[in-house]
């Protein structure tokens, strides 16, 4: 363990940084956050109306995922118009009126740009379905010729991220023709980042969203843009997909009925093992080609005032291979998933913080951490599984439960670990409650693609995507509003688009709200404790304590000394010591901190 003092080391003390240096960023999941009209699904209106709860949160900045026109066969991960706000969610006006409100109260705004691929949708793809092989049209996509006997093999081995073939062929005048690469659902086709149209295009849409004054861009599958030369087969590939063969699928057409298919689990595609979320081993992620991309971004950046920013969304490793995307002319922060993916353990949580403390200082760039996301078991929830460092695709009544106390109990043991670091920290929606994932959510409920395009095998991200509960005895847990009045009497809102599990009734904001021991009050102290230190520009030191074999995570940073306990026994607190704040009420009572729990205390003078 390095005990050198660790972090920004030239911006420490210094409040004078860029705002992301050290800001706290609450992810919003649109259709989950707040529905304003009362349809059923989250909506920016809705967003506006809770804003002053987040002012009063405490965070800094917002991370809106993906709002833009989209058939949503990925939840607006498959975008058809990155201009125009999908009717579900509003129009444009009430995104700039959001914007507008949220700068009033000093939060800034970050949008979602998916820039690997477009949806089916998107009218460059229609154009690419109607015109010729080789055309300028098909040449914005990966369209390639199949293999052996009349190309009825796809172009390569390659399968996608949420499972299945990355192939689709497409129909030529009724007949089977070339085929198209998906990293992800068929419905998601990927982009020529060889192309100077598809460079100049996204530009453009950064252009169109900052010139409407966001603060920056979480840039998604940001180490997927450019794939090897030539595309060759993965030799990895085979490892991965027991069983598999190119599965024949339906030639993808542009009729308007094949463009409107719900996609059913595929027949015939076979079951195989879940795989690591994105290996970036492949030659479809982290090659080289990508930096070139983000350093004409930062330039595009650069023409704005006021420190805008982009985060990348990149599954890579080592910490030092995701270092390269936060050099000082690529990108200004990188999502730390070493750190989400330590789990609840002494030892990995502390070697993550060592090595991306580490990897940042090397580039210069602040550090970021994160414990949940939309991709993601809620956190709580992973570590109340009997291995809490496992990380489940998704979990169904039929897999092991979650305890939720004990999940829970670490999950606010984890938060004050990460809320006292030195950098940025996001915060995905929910977790200021302390929900737990939807573990029994029925198969009929679930509309992620990678549940489908598995056969089931990989429950997929709905439980972590259910819509927050806001009041505790209203219908859908006050997620809707009502949707108007009719002859007087106002009409009930829609049910919500994903049902919640019974529990979201004891984590629902009124009722966390006015109870002091409550999951939100204490995101709400620890927040405001985090800028009164001023921990986000902080060094990091661990501490003599430090002990993580013996399940004992301790470290420094200014006057905090942050202390967690991940063994079975109580540990005694240091003599000299207040307690300012413990991650339950009753975890560091009477000289010593509970198992499972942590705390952050500051020397007496
Ligand atoms: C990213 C998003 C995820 C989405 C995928 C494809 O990983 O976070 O939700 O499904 O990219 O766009």
């Amino acid at each position: 363990m390095n005990s050198a003092a660790r972090g920004p080391v030239e911006s420490a003390g210094d409040t004078s940084l860029p705002w992301w240096t050290s800001a706290v960023i609450y992810q919003i999941y649109p259709r989950s956050f707040a529905d304003g009209n009362g349809d059923g699904m989250g909506d920016l209106p809705g967003i506006s109306s809770r804003l002053p709860y987040l002012s009063a949160l405490g965070i800094d900045a917002i991370w809106l995922s993906p709002f833009y026109l989209s058939p949503q066969a990925d939840a607006g991960y498959d975008v058809a118009d990155y201009r125009t706000v999908d009717p579900r969610f509003g129009h444009l006006t009430d995104f700039d009126a959001m914007l507008a409100q949220a700068h009033g109260l000093g939060i800034r705004v970050i949008v979602d740009l998916v820039p690997n691929h477009t949806s089916d949708e998107h009218v460059w793809f229609q154009q690419a379905l109607t015109s010729p092989e080789g055309s300028a049209a098909r040449d914005r996509y990966l369209f390639r010729p199949g293999k052996g006997a009349n190309g009825k093999m796809p172009p390569n081995n390659w399968q996608s991220i949420f499972g299945g073939n990355a192939w689709t062929q497409v129909a030529e005048n009724g007949a089977p023709g070339q085929w198209y690469l998906h990293l992800f659902d068929t419905k998601q086709p990927d982009l020529n980042w060889d192309n100077p149209e598809v460079r100049e295009e996204m530009r453009s849409v950064l252009r169109f969203w900052l010139d409407r004054g966001v603060d920056g861009f979480r840039v998604d599958v940001a180490h997927g843009l450019v794939k090897e030369k030539g595309l060759p087969d993965w030799s990895g590939q085979a490892a991965m997909v027991e069983g598999s063969e190119a599965s024949p699928q339906a030639p993808h057409t542009a009729s308007p009925e094949a463009l409107n298919t719900v996609i059913e689990p595929p027949a015939g595609v076979p079951a195989h093992r879940p795989k690591p979320a994105m290996d970036p081993s492949s030659p479809f992620l982290d090659q080289d080609g990508v930096h070139e991309i983000y350093r004409d971004w930062n330039l595009v950046l650069k023409e704005y005032d006021g420190d805008r920013m982009m985060v990348a969304e990149a599954w890579v490793e080592p910490p030092a291979r995701l270092a390269r995307y936060v050099r000082a002319d690529e990108m200004q922060q990188a999502f730390n998933f070493d750190f989400l993916l330590a789990g609840w353990d002494a030892r990995r949580m502390a070697k993550a913080i060592d090595e991306s403390l580490d990897a940042a200082a090397g580039v210069g760039a602040p550090a970021t951490w994160v414990l949940s996301n939309h991709d993601t078991v809620r956190h709580p929830s992973r570590f109340g599984l009997g291995d809490p460092t496992t990380f489940p695709k998704g979990i169904g009544a039929d897999d092991e439960q979650p305890d939720e106390e004990i999940g829970l109990q670490r999950g606010r043991a984890a938060t004050l670990i990460m809320l006292g670091l030195p950098g940025s920290a996001y915060l995905y929606q929910g977790e200021e409650l302390g929900l737990p994932e939807h573990t029994t959510l029925e198969a009929q409920h679930r509309q992620d693609p990678t549940f489908f395009r598995t056969g089931g095998v990989e429950r997929g991200r709905d439980g972590c995507r259910a819509p927050l509960p806001w009041q505790s005895a209203a219908p859908g847990f006050g997620f809707g509003t009502s949707a108007g009045v009719d002859g007087g009497h106002p009409v009930p809102a829609q049910q919500p688009w994903l049902p919640q599990p019974a529990s979201f009734a004891d984590y629902a904001v009124d009722r966390e709200e006015s109870d002091p021991d409550s999951t939100l009050t204490f995101y709400r102290t620890a927040l405001a404790l985090r800028a009164r230190l001023n921990t986000g520009h902080g060094l990091l030191i661990w501490s003599p304590l430090n002990k993580p074999g013996d399940g004992i995570l301790a470290y420094r940073n200014g006057a905090l000394l942050v202390l967690a306990n991940f063994g079975g026994a109580p540990i005694a607190l240091p003599d000299g010591y207040a307690v300012e704040l413990a991650s339950t009420p009753t975890a560091a009572d009477r000289g010593s901190l509970a198992a499972n729990s942590s705390a952050w205390l500051v020397q007496q003078t």
